[in-house]
C-alpha cells in the first residue's frame, strides 16, 4: 500500500498528540504567523495562496486566493472572516476531526487570512451538534489569546484580530455561505440572492470571506513551505495539495484519509479502505458528499481531483466518499438521501420546498411497490423543475442522487414498478396522492 506524506493530519497522527498550544508549537505551530507578520504584506499572502492553487474544501472548489482578492482594499468599515464549520453534508466528517484534534492549525490559518484580507474580526460558525468541538475551540482560543496569537496587539505587531465561536442550531442549509451569514446575524438561516456576493456584501452587508475549516488549515503550511511546494502536490495545475477524504459505507476500514489529490478511487476504496466489508462486488459510490451524483464500478479508475470527477459526471464536493456494495437497492438509497434533503429544505424557494416533498412521495411509492407507469418520467420532470430554479445550490444538490440512480440503475426502478403493476387488480388505478 502506498504511503503518502500527511500535511493536515500529521500532528494528530503522532502518538499522544493532544492538540494543546504547547504541542502545536513544538510541532512548528504559529511559525507561519510569525513569518507573515515579519516578512509579508497582505498582498504577498494573497499572492502566495493564489500561486499555491489552493481551492476551497467546502464543496464548490473556488480558488481561495482569488476569493480573498475580491475583498475591497479601500473599504472604510469592518471586514469579516467566517470559517464554515457547519459540516452538514452527509458522509462528510473531516472538519470535525481537524477542529477537535488540531484546533490551532485552523486558528493559525484564520489569523493569517484575517491579516491578508484586512479583517479584525472572525467567526467560526460551528454546527450545534459539535459541542465537543466548540469546547475544544474555546479552550484553544483562550490559549492563543494568552500567548498573543489572537486578540489585541498580535505578537506586538499593533494588529488586532479577534476570533469568536458561534454555535449553529443544526440545519444543513446553514452550511450554505449566505444562509450561514443570515444565521450569524441572528436571522432565520435562509440563503440570500447572489449577486451581491459576500466579498462585497457579506456579514452585516460588509466585505466578508467565508472559508471552510480544511481550507483554513492549509494556510500555515503554504506559508511555511511555499506556494510552489503546495502547487507541486496532487494533480497540478487545477487540483493541488492533499485532501482529507472521508470514507464511509460498506467498506472494511471507514475513516478519514489524507491523500494527494488525484489518486484513483480504486486505490482509495480498496487499498486504504480495505474494499467491501462483505467481499461482495462494489455496486456504486458517492464521490463527494450526499449531493454528488453516484458513480459506478466503471469509474473506479477516475482520479480523485476536481476535473476528473466532473468529467465523470459528478463532483468532488465536500470530499465524502460513501460506498455501497452489491445487494443495495439504489431506489432505496435515493429515497433515504431524498428524505434527508426534504427534511432540510429551508422552504424559501417553492421548487425545492414542494418538489422535495413530491420526490420523496414518488420514491416512497415506487419503493413500496405501489409505483405507477410514468413515475420515472415524473421523477425526472420534478428534478428538472428544481435544479437551476432555486436561490442556492441546494436545488442541484437534492436532484443529484435521484437523477444519477435513474441514469445508472433505471432497471431497478422499472422492476419495482413492474412488480406493482402485477400486484394490482386489472384496471385498478391507485389513488392520486394529495397533501
Ligand atoms: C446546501 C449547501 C450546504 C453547504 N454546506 C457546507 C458546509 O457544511 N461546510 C462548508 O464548508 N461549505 C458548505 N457549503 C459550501 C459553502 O456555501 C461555501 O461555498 C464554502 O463554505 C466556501 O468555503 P471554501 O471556499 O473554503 O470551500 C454548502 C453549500 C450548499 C449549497
Amino acid at each position: 500500500m502506498a504511503q503518502y506524506e500527511k500535511i493536515l493530519l500529521k500532528n494528530m497522527e503522532q502518538p499522544g498528540y493532544s492538540g494543546s498550544l504547547k504541542e502545536y508549537e513544538q510541532a512548528g505551530g504559529y511559525q507561519a504567523l510569525k513569518k507573515v507578520l515579519k516578512d509579508f504584506s497582505p498582498d504577498a499572502v494573497i499572492d502566495a495562496v493564489k500561486k499555491s492553487g489552493l481551492r476551497g474544501r467546502g464543496g464548490a472548489g473556488f480558488p481561495t486566493g482569488v476569493k480573498w482578492g475580491f475583498i475591497p482594499k479601500d473599504h472604510p468599515g469592518p471586514k469579516y472572516l467566517c470559517c464554515n464549520a457547519d459540516e452538514s453534508e452527509p458522509g462528510t466528517f473531516k472538519d470535525r476531526q481537524l477542529m477537535e484534534r488540531d484546533p490551532h492549525q485552523m486558528l493559525e490559518g484564520m489569523v493569517i487570512t484575517c491579516f491578508a484580507i484586512g479583517a479584525e474580526t472572525a467567526y467560526i460558525y460551528i454546527r450545534g451538534e459539535f459541542r465537543l468541538g466548540a469546547q475544544i475551540l474555546w479552550r484553544a482560543l483562550d490559549e492563543a489569546k494568552a500567548a498573543g496569537y489572537v486578540g489585541e496587539n498580535l505578537l506586538g505587531s499593533g494588529k488586532t484580530i479577534n476570533i469568536y465561536v458561534h454555535q449553529g442550531a443544526g440545519a444543513y442549509i446553514c452550511g450554505e455561505e449566505t444562509a450561514l451569514l443570515e444565521s450569524l446575524e441572528g436571522k432565520r438561516g435562509m440563503p440570500r440572492f447572489k449577486p451581491p456576493f459576500p466579498a462585497t456584501h457579506g456579514l452585516y452587508q460588509k466585505p466578508t470571506v467565508v472559508n471552510n475549516v480544511e481550507t483554513m488549515a492549509n494556510i500555515p503550511h503554504i506559508i511555511n513551505n511555499g506556494a510552489e511546494w503546495f502547487a507541486s502536490i496532487g494533480s497540478p495545475p487545477k487540483s493541488t495539495g492533499t485532501r482529507v477524504f472521508c470514507l464511509s459505507g460498506h467498506v472494511k476500514r471507514p475513516g478519514n484519509y489524507e491523500v494527494p489529490m488525484g489518486i484513483p478511487f480504486r486505490e482509495f476504496i480498496y487499498d486504504l479502505g480495505g474494499g467491501m466489508r462483505s467481499d461482495k462486488p462494489l455496486k456504486g459510490f458517492i464521490p463527494g458528499g450526499a449531493s454528488a451524483p453516484f458513480l459506478k464500478p466503471e469509474h473506479l479508475d477516475v482520479k480523485m481531483d476536481f476535473e476528473s470527477v466532473a468529467l465523470a459526471g459528478s463532483m468532488l464536493g465536500s470530499g465524502g466518499v460513501t460506498v455501497m456494495e452489491e445487494g443495495t437497492s439504489m431506489v432505496w438509497a435515493a429515497l433515504r438521501l431524498m428524505e434527508f434533503f426534504y427534511h432540510e429544505s429551508c422552504g424559501k424557494c417553492t421548487p425545492c420546498r414542494e418538489g422535495s416533498s413530491w420526490l420523496v412521495q414518488t420514491l416512497q411509492r415506487i419503493w413500496q411497490k405501489k409505483g405507477r407507469q410514468g413515475d420515472i418520467e415524473l421523477l425526472e420532470e420534478l428534478c428538472g423543475n428544481i435544479a437551476g430554479r432555486t436561490v442556492c445550490a441546494f436545488g442541484e444538490a437534492e436532484v443529484g442522487p435521484v437523477l444519477s440512480t435513474i441514469k445508472h440503475w433505471r432497471h431497478e426502478y422499472e422492476a419495482l414498478i413492474q412488480e406493482a403493476q402485477v400486484a394490482l387488480p386489472p384496471n385498478k388505478e391507485l389513488p392520486v396522492f394529495s397533501h
